[in-house]
């Protein structure tokens, strides 16, 4: 018989979702296509394209492969992914008037649903060649996310993970922005367990095998505060300095982690 839903065992007492095997083999489906979709991507970033272009191309890609945007229509959002450039922190809303131009550097946020699971990643991009100031910024935010992303493991806890980011964000040092923060994923878009990216080694929630969530930092150059537009969505520095961000989403196995979104 489909399984539509998680049965009541499969939810540990702290409400967290804990995957079996079919559940995760679903999931790994639906990850490695946001990871195909921005592999895709890769080639068509360049001056003068938009972003609204770019978001046509996710879009387009996730539909031939099965799966439905999970971003339209949630909470009121329009588009197949967020794009954010440059000073926009995450959950940039594409558009024809975002004409991208050399040495812009952008995080493109993409979150398929395919067969009933959802799939979420996010990568930076660069126009032809950026400074050197946001080259480094880019690299340690990737560093930061994979460092969360090596204390996952049965027994850990959800602040192991917050800790390591602020460790690895300290070789900027650049700010680890606070309120957006990653979740757990699966049948659901968003679910527990929050995954904080600044946060103190050994507290939340015990790591179990079988959870499944994003890893998803954002850090910036200048001070981490940030600020919706009048749009609702668009999240920008307050100083305007730069900000980059990575996404994983992330299983927790009998003796580790495993990177869905490869
Ligand atoms: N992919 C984003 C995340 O990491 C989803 C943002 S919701 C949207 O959770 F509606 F803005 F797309
Ligand atoms: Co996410």
């Amino acid at each position: 018989m489909l399984k539509t839903a998680y049965r009541p065992e499969q939810i540990n007492a702290c409400g967290i979702p804990l995957h079996d095997a079919d559940d995760i083999a679903a999931m790994r489906r639906a990850c490695a296509l946001a990871a195909r979709t921005l592999d895709m991507l890769a080639d068509h970033v360049r001056e003068g394209v938009t972003t609204l272009q770019l978001d046509a191309l996710c879009e387009t890609f996730m539909r031939d492969h099965g799966a439905v945007p999970a971003t339209i229509g949630y909470r009121g959002y329009r588009h197949a992914s967020c794009i954010s450039v440059n000073h926009v922190v995450t959950h940039g809303i594409p558009t024809d008037r975002q004409v991208l131009r050399p040495g812009d550097i952008l995080n493109v946020d993409v979150s398929p649903l395919l067969d009933g699971w959802h799939g979420d990643s996010s990568r930076m991009y660069v126009v032809g060649e950026c400074s050197d100031t946001a080259r480094r910024l880019i690299d340690t935010t990737h560093a930061a996310m994979m460092a969360g992303i090596a204390v996952v493991r049965p027994g850990g806890r959800m602040g192991d993970i917050g800790a390591a980011v602020m460790k690895a964000a300290l070789a900027g040092p650049y700010g680890v922005v606070r309120e957006f923060i990653g979740h757990g994923i699966g049948r659901v878009f968003h679910a527990p367990p929050e995954v904080h990216h600044v946060a103190r080694a050994g507290t939340g929630e015990r790591m179990e095998p079988g959870m499944i969530f994003t890893v998803e930092p954002m850090l910036t150059i200048g001070k981490p505060l940030v600020r919706i537009l009048p749009d609702g969505w668009t999240v920008v520095t307050r100083d305007r300095s730069l900000s980059a961000q990575f996404e994983h989403t992330v299983l927790v196995t009998a003796d580790g982690h495993e990177i869905l979104t490869l």
